[in-house]
């Protein structure tokens, strides 16, 4: 089959690799529809992640038919499409039985700090992803649902990650009425929070970034205030006059450990890897929240240390909160949101790309060229 495959930082291709088969008997395989490529991608692509090794294919976003079904399968049938959250959820564990899918104890038990997710390296269970033409599902009958036939492929696709990443870090920030959120990032997943914030009752909602297009964007699809920080001086001054000298009640980080806006941070944390990436908007995140505030951190940030102001932590009497998504847990809001008419995921997408032309999609979506937002890979055999 046909499928992305990682030779080394900044280097993908698609290339041929057998296909996958069924291992367990609570597996499918998936004939992959449509497949993403996220944010997180990004910091896999540019070789930050521990244990990414050559040969492996990323994708964690990704919807498909049901091809082949495990004896022990009880909710798919062979012809099912189905969609696929990112994370892999035992189901049975202490944890997917809170509802923490992402944060499963079986999927990857090599490691205690990360579940299980698809394409992700062998530091989060070394399974092969989707941006191929065929993966391989474990666990079917936990985390993967059949799609509701009216709801669209290209909002189904965006259901497997980045529109609950963007609610779970609205709902983690625990927004009340009339609070002012400001969101880091306006990438897909900042976008959805900052869309997302709406539904919990914000009051005002702003959005940060240095890419003009984004902040354009930004402003039509999540309603939001929106500005640039290379062009408003110290952001953390910018946002305390913006608040009165107060402080935004909810922070989210919607950017992780490859920010940019410190020489500092991106010398220690991306040239010199002396932390894991650069932490700089979660430095903007508890600096300009007020006291007392929460902020929210679904940008991805490495297994080892960051230097990050604890001090003002504790200082200011803030709340963190963090996770990986639990898509599963959200799906049924989510769904029943699109169909309401409140949201649209898949006005995000900008792209729709041949798997095979898999390297240029990855150099436009990392480079941010042509306006990119969000991409997504159609591999040969679907589009027969
Ligand atoms: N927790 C989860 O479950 C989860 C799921 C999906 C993605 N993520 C993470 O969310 C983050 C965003 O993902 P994405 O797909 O939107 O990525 P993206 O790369 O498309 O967007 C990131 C945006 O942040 C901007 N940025 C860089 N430095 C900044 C700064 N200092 N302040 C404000 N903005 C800054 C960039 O210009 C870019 O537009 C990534 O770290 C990704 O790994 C987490
Ligand atoms: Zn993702
Ligand atoms: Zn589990």
């Amino acid at each position: 089959m046909l499928a992305m495959n990682y030779r080394g930082p900044y280097r993908v291709r698609a290339s041929q690799k057998p296909e996958p088969k069924i291992e367990h008997p609570e597996d499918v395989v998936v004939r992959v529809t449509r497949a993403c490529i996220c944010g997180s991608d990004l910091h896999i692509y540019h070789g930050l992640v521990p244990d990414t090794r050559v040969g492996t294919t990323f994708g964690h976003e990704f919807i498909g038919e049901v091809v082949e079904v495990g004896s022990d399968v009880k909710t798919m049938k062979i012809g099912d499409q189905i969609l696929v959250p990112f994370n892999i959820s035992c189901g049975r564990c202490a944890f997917c039985k809170q509802e923490l899918f992402s944060n499963c104890h079986e999927s990857n038990p090599e490691a205690t700090a990360a579940g299980g997710i698809f394409g992700y390296s062998h530091t989060c269970g070394g399974f092969d992803g989707g941006q191929a033409e065929y993966v391989r599902v474990p666990y079917a009958d936990v985390g993967p649902m059949v799609i509701p036939s009216d709801i669209h492929p290209d909002d189904a696709v965006l259901l497997t990650d980045v529109f609950p990443t963007g609610y779970q870090a609205a709902e983690m920030g625990g927004i009340k009425p009339g609070d002012t959120v400001v969101v880091f990032g306006a990438g897909p997943v900042g976008l959805m929070a900052a869309r997302s914030a709406w539904f919990f009752g914000a009051g005002r909602v702003i959005i940060i970034d240095r890419i003009e297009y984004r902040l354009e964007f930004a402003k039509t699809f999540a309603h939001c205030e929106a500005y640039n920080f290379e062009s408003i001086g110290d952001p953390v001054l910018f946002l305390k006059k913006q608040t009165g000298y107060f402080g935004a009640d909810v922070c989210i980080d919607a950017v992780g450990c490859e920010a940019a806006g410190s020489a500092l941070q991106t010398i220690t944390g991306k040239k010199l890897m002396l932390q894991a990436g650069s932490a700089t908007a979660l430095h903007w995140a508890i600096n300009s929240v007020k006291k007392g505030g929460i902020v929210s951190i679904v940008g991805v940030y490495g297994p080892t240390d960051n230097l990050i102001p604890i001090g003002n932590v504790v200082n200011k009497g803030l709340t963190i909160r963090a996770d990986q998504c639990s898509v599963k847990r959200l799906l049924p809001k989510l769904i029943s949101h699109i169909r309401e008419g409140y949201i649209q995921p898949r006005d995000i997408i900008t792209h729709h790309i041949p798997l095979e032309e898999v390297s240029d999609a990855y150099h436009i979506f990392s480079a941010k060229l042509d306006n990119c937002i969000k991409t997504v890979l159609i591999p040969p055999s679907a589009r027969n």
